[in-house]
């Protein structure tokens, strides 16, 4: 039986249906969690071998698990148009969206299938097509909920949505940056759309802090060997990846979660439990929101109702 003691704060799920991108790190124990609380739960991922051993891990530890891979890739945007087309011939319902999956900072410049910059593609671009997508599912859930992803590294040094092509020159950091902040931005506007026009979802950030995955060991450049170097040195100023989920796990699936908050861990923002994160300005700027969701829908080709 692997760590439990970060589930203990979860209500019961029985009854829910989730879907959670991220077959390893965070999103592994996100639907660990669900799953260990009674919600079925479908892994999506881009490498079904990973999916698997996922799926068999979760139902060693929870034999009554109701949890099953579907492959998804989020830098191809036919991979997330048929993931999205099973779904809505497959479930009645979608009670919570856990858009987890992520990269940052590959060695070179990468690109999705569809010409966008690797990490803002798959990191926010691809979530925000997968969540428009799954919105009709969203609707017919029961206090559905969509959860984003971003981090405390969420503050771009220049916010030129150029990035998000690379269009002026590629800076890894400067893009993983973006790509973050834009999950924040997302999930706010998408919040208030949601209030405003009635859409009956409700839609949270989080962020995990510092956390013990593999995000840091694939990235590359002289501010990951930096940090790798920080990491050995003081190994305690990272969390588990269970810890790490915390945040996100609330939004989820508290009772007390606020439709809107951002949620991070309480110590400094790198470790502990959950609570309310600090937004950046350009986050709450409503224009720059406009103008993200505007570009998104153009990039994407797809539109909230
Ligand atoms: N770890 C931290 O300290 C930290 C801090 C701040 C924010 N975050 C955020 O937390 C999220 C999860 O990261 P993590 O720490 O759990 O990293 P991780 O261990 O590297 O896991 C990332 C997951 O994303 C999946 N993924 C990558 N590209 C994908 C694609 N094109 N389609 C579908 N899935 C894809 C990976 O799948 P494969 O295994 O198949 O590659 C993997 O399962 C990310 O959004 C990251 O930005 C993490």
């Amino acid at each position: 039986m692997g760590n439990t003691n970060y589930m203990k704060n979860i209500p019961v799920l029985n009854g829910k249906t989730a879907i959670v991108t991220g077959t390893g790190g965070i999103g592994y124990q996100v639907a660990y969690a669900l799953a260990g609380k009674g919600a079925a739960v479908i892994l999506a991922g881009r490498n079904a071998a990973k999916g698997g051993e996922a799926v068999d891990k979760i139902k060693a530890d929870f034999a009554e698990a109701d949890v099953r891979f579907e492959l998804l890739d989020l830098a191809d945007s036919g991979s997330i148009e048929a993931f999205s087309g099973k779904m809505l011939s497959a479930l009645p319902a979608l009670d919570i969206l856990m858009d987890i999956a992520g990269v940052m900072m590959p060695d070179a410049l990468q690109a999705t299938t569809d010409g966008v910059e690797m990490q803002f593609g798959v990191n926010y671009l691809g979530h925000f097509a997968l969540t428009a997508r799954l919105f009709p599912l969203l609707e017919k859930g029961t206090d559905p909920r969509v959860v984003t992803i971003s981090s405390l590294a969420n503050r771009p040094f220049v916010f030129d949505l150029a990035d998000a092509t690379a269009a002026h020159g590629y800076h890894a950091s400067r893009s993983y940056a973006l790509s973050k902040l834009a999950c924040l931005m997302f999930a706010l506007e998408l919040e208030q759309r949601s209030r405003e026009n009635g859409w009956g979802v409700s839609a949270f950030g989080a962020h995990p802090g510092l956390a013990k995955t593999q995000l840091f060991n694939r990235s590359h450049g002289f501010i990951m060997t930096l940090l790798q170097v920080i990491f050995f040195v003081l190994p305690f100023i990272r969390q588990s990846a269970s810890n790490a989920a915390r945040p996100a796990l609330f939004a989820a699936t508290s009772p007390g979660a606020k439709p809107g908050g951002f949620y991070g861990p309480w110590f400094l923002g790198v470790m502990g439990p959950p609570r309310l994160a600090l937004v950046p300005g350009r986050a709450r700027s409503k224009k720059k929101r406009e103008a993200l969701w505007a570009l998104s829908e153009k990039l994407t080709g797809v539109t909230f109702p």
